[in-house]
Formats: structure tokens, sequence, C-alpha cells
């Protein structure tokens, strides 16, 4: 099956690490150009980007941060400056909260800190889909897909806030769907389980891994290859009519 990404720009936010990463090889693997953008990790991003193929101009890392909205502007002006605009958007940037301290009450989280979570994860993920869907209006192609979680689909103990800013990009997801499907743009969902990143495997218990791995079908951890293999079909060619949708990557759960 032909993607058709030979050439195409793919913008993956959040690119330089975990999941990001693999889905950046991915969309690289098969001929696109890739823009992934770092929050801190510079000199990661830099690495990959040239693994990538950054010397050819097939690649780059730009810096985004949600917390830093000039940051989101720039970052897609400088792809479309530099490639013509963005034909794939994975939008998969994510600010972590810190853990609730044991015993915290969720009615005690301060608003400060969970307004300017939702803040931040929320509001520059749409604001960076309104940034590129006017340039794929103008090519009647482009595909987003919006990176979720099973958190927003089945609840964590202690993730309120994180489930209320993923489980927000479903709906909208479906709404933009609307809006854009004349235009030849589709817009998507992928929701991983806990996925086997080197976050995941150097700050989770083996203990609870363990006991997730046990609680899956396919008795493993997803891989971030397994996320990535899930993007790059919604965000290709291969995606000829699927939009609004929600894919689940969570070996079965
Ligand atoms: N791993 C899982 O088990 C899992 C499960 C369900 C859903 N997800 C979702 O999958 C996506 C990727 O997660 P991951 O586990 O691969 O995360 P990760 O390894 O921690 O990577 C996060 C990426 O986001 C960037 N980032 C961090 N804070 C940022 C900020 N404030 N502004 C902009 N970029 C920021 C990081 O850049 P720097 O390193 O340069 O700061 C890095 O490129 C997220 O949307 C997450 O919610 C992950």
């Amino acid at each position: 099956m032909d993607m058709e990404l030979k050439g195409r720009t793919v913008l993956v936010t959040g690119g330089s690490s975990g999941i990001g990463a693999a889905i950046a090889r991915a969309y690289a693997a098969e001929g696109a150009r890739v823009a992934l953008t770092y929050r801190s990790g510079g000199e990661d991003a830099e690495r990959l980007a040239r693994e990538l193929g950054a010397g050819r101009d097939a690649a780059m890392a730009v810096r985004y941060s949600l917390a830093e909205p000039h940051t989101v502007e720039s970052a897609v002006a400088t792809v479309t400056e530099r490639w013509g605009g963005v034909d794939v958007l994975v939008a998969n940037a994510v600010r972590w909260a810190p853990r609730r301290a044991p015993g915290e009450r969720f009615e005690d989280v301060a608003a400060g800190d969970w307004r300017g979570f939702l803040d931040d994860n929320l509001a520059p993920t749409l604001r960076t889909v309104q940034l590129v869907v006017d340039g794929m209006r103008a090519r009647s192609w482009g595909r987003i897909v919006l990176i979720s979680s099973h958190v927003a689909l089945d609840g964590h103990r202690g993730q309120e806030f994180y489930g209320a800013a993923k489980s927000a990009l479903h709906g909208f997801a479906r709404s933009l769907a609307w809006d854009v499907g004349c235009d030849g743009i589709l817009v998507n969902v992928v929701c991983p389980g806990l996925t086997a990143t080197e976050r995941v495997l150097t700050g989770l218990p083996v203990e609870i891994r363990e006991r997730e791995t046990l609680l899956t079908p396919t008795g493993r951890l997803s891989s971030p290859q397994d996320v990535a293999g899930a993007v790059l079909f919604l965000g290709s060619a291969a995606n000829s009519n699927t939009t609004g949708q929600t894919l689940t990557v969570a070996g079965g759960r």
C-alpha cells in the first residue's frame, strides 16, 4: 500500500523523545520530510534530525514549548517558510503534571496549578491545528493526528486534569472533522495505552509495569513503534476516508 508520504512535510510536536521520536522515524522511513519539535531537549532533537536527514534538508528540529505561545507560532512559520507548508500534523507534545502528593485531595489542587496545566496542554494544541489547516485547505489535502491517552477513555486515579485535557481532543476532532472534511483534511485521535518509552521504563516501578502487562490481552505493553504504526496509517494517504475517529493502541485493553 502506498502511503503517498514521499516528499510530504510532517510536523511532529514533542518529537525529540519517546513516542514522538518513533513517529518521526516512521515518517522519515516513508520518505517524508520531518520537522520534530523539542522544548528542552535540543541536543536530542538535533541528533535525531541529523539521523533522519537534516543534512539533505529532509529533517529539522524546531523549538516548540506549549507554555510559550510565540514558539507555537514560530515553529509552524519556520516549517512553512522552509518547506512550503505542513501536510501532516501529529500533535504529540505534552506537558506532564506533577504527581499529586500521597493524601493530597483532588479538591485541594490549587486553581493556579490545574488551570495552567489545562491551558498549556489544550490551547496550544488547538492553536497549532489552526495554524496548519489554512495551508492544508489551500492544497486540498491534510492529515491531523492528535495523541490522546487511555486515561481519557478509562480514567486513572489522580489524573483528572490530564484526563480532561486529553478527552477534550476527542470532542475537538469530532467537530473539526465536519469543518475540514470536504477540503480533503482528515483528523483523528490515537489513544496509546501505557507505552514502554524510556520515561516509563525508567520512571515507573517494575511491579506496576508487570501488573499492567498481565492485564493486557497481548501480554505486553505497547512500544513507541506500535503507536507510530497507527499514527502513520491515519496520517497518510493509506487513510482515505476515516475521520473524527479514535484508535486505541493498548494491546487490546
Ligand atoms: N508513554 C505513555 O505511556 C503514554 C500513554 C498514553 C499517552 N501518551 C501520550 O503520548 C504522547 C508522548 O508521550 P511520551 O511518553 O512519548 O512523552 P515523553 O517521552 O516525555 O516526550 C514528551 C515530548 O514532549 C515534549 N515536551 C515536554 N514538555 C513540553 C512542553 N511543555 N511543551 C512542548 N513540548 C514538551 C518533550 O520535549 P523535551 O524533552 O525537549 O522537553 C518530548 O519531545 C503524549 O501526548 C502523552 O500524553 C503517552
